[in-house]
């Protein structure tokens, strides 16, 4: 493959979350769809017209076949990725795979270990590690800018009407929405922000009674992460407010850094200032950015080797961390990582 010729992404999926990674796509020289995939005719066909040439498929065995491709971008709900990557890894292409990897821990595992077996890439769509504002916490965090972090509150307080047209609809119906679509992204940034791993967790996730969601929609963490780092964590998807009201602040020995508003908005105090002063971060447009940058750093792998960023095999620490967290609202018992990352198989 020549590193002058666009790289060719077989798209699979073409819902909500697929619009937006083909916008991205469309913007940049260096990446072509080979082929679209989706089981529904009418999302094929609008995608047929805005695209003419690009093949389409109804299926991903013959889209495989049919196209000469670089790698794969699924973009499918999660209950049919272990099929699909079975698939992509058969075909000996590199997986850029929407989260949650699966819904199932033993399904997570087993794709990590085909792609590992396939000696093939497999990076997992986190895109929000690559919002300015994330990076930024990142870098004060880990230059103690304010002093070492010794607590977090993060809260992640929305009324999401999931009946919405342009929404996905099976989180409506999906056992722990809350937990394996939405605050997987914000403990999987608590995890790479904080750069530390989360030792123990105890947690309580439920369902308000006015919720639309047909299981649990609130979740509610408390972390403990290497070096004695303690995280309160709050998400819901249904607020009693229809107003979004976010903040992610951390707590440090010499002052605080407070993110005020969902993707931006960062300040910082010391601990005798009698205001927060804000931080200039570049202008962004999440969901589109990030993702464009996720995408550079999965191409960069491909062609030239760099570091692969949001592998398979860190994300199973996220969604372990899900899975030990549903595990610890079930046992009413604070779970320890390590062990539940042993019992699972997952190695570091
Ligand atoms: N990273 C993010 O910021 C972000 C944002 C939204 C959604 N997502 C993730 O993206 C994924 C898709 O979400 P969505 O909102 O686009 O869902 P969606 O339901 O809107 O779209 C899914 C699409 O996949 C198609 N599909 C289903 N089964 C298929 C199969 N076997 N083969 C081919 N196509 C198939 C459906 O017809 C549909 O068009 C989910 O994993 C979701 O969590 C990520």
């Amino acid at each position: 493959m020549s590193t002058n010729s666009p790289f060719r992404l077989l798209h699979v999926g073409l819902g909500n979350r697929g619009r937006m990674w083909s916008e991205v796509m469309d913007k940049r020289s260096d990446v072509v769809p080979s082929g679209y995939v989706d089981v529904s005719p009418e999302r094929l066909a609008l995608f047929e017209e805005s695209h003419l040439g690009v093949p389409i498929f109804t299926e991903l065995s013959m889209a495989l076949a049919e196209t000469q491709s670089d790698a794969v971008l699924l973009v499918t709900p999660p209950d049919g990725h272990l099929d699909q990557a079975r698939l992509v890894f058969g075909a000996g292409l590199p997986l850029l795979s929407e989260k949650p990897l699966t819904l199932d821990m033993a399904e997570g595992v087993e794709i990590v270990r085909m792609a590992a077996d396939a000696n093939l890439p497999l990076m997992v769509g986190l895109n929000f590690r690559y919002l300015p504002v994330s990076r930024k916490i990142k870098e004060m965090v880990s230059q103690e800018t304010v002093g070492a972090p010794g607590f977090g509150l993060f809260a992640y307080l929305r009324n999401r009407d999931g009946m919405q047209p342009w929404l996905n609809k099976y989180p409506l119906t999906m056992q722990h929405p809350m937990m394996l679509e939405q605050s997987i992204h914000h403990l999987d940034l608590i995890r790479y922000c904080y750069g530390r791993e989360v030792e123990k967790v105890s947690c309580r996730t439920w369902n308000p009674s006015w919720s639309m969601y047909r299981h649990d929609a609130n979740v509610s963490c408390l972390l403990t992460l290497e070096g004695g780092l303690e995280v309160n964590y709050i998400g819901t998807w249904t607020g009693g407010w229809n107003q979004m009201q976010f903040q992610w602040r951390t707590d440090c020995a010499d002052g605080v850094i407070v993110q005020r508003q969902l993707f931006e908005d960062l300040a910082y105090a010391r601990t005798k200032d009698e205001a927060l002063t804000d931080i200039a971060l570049p202008d962004f447009k999440a969901f589109y950015d990030d993702t464009d940058a996720l995408l550079t750093s999965f191409i960069s792998h491909v062609r030239t080797g760099s570091e692969l960023e949001c592998s398979g095999l860190d994300h199973l620490r996220t969604l372990g961390l899900c899975f030990a967290a549903i595990e610890s609202s079930e046992t009413g018992k604070a779970v320890i990582m390590d062990e539940f990352y042993a019992r699972h198989d997952i190695g570091s």
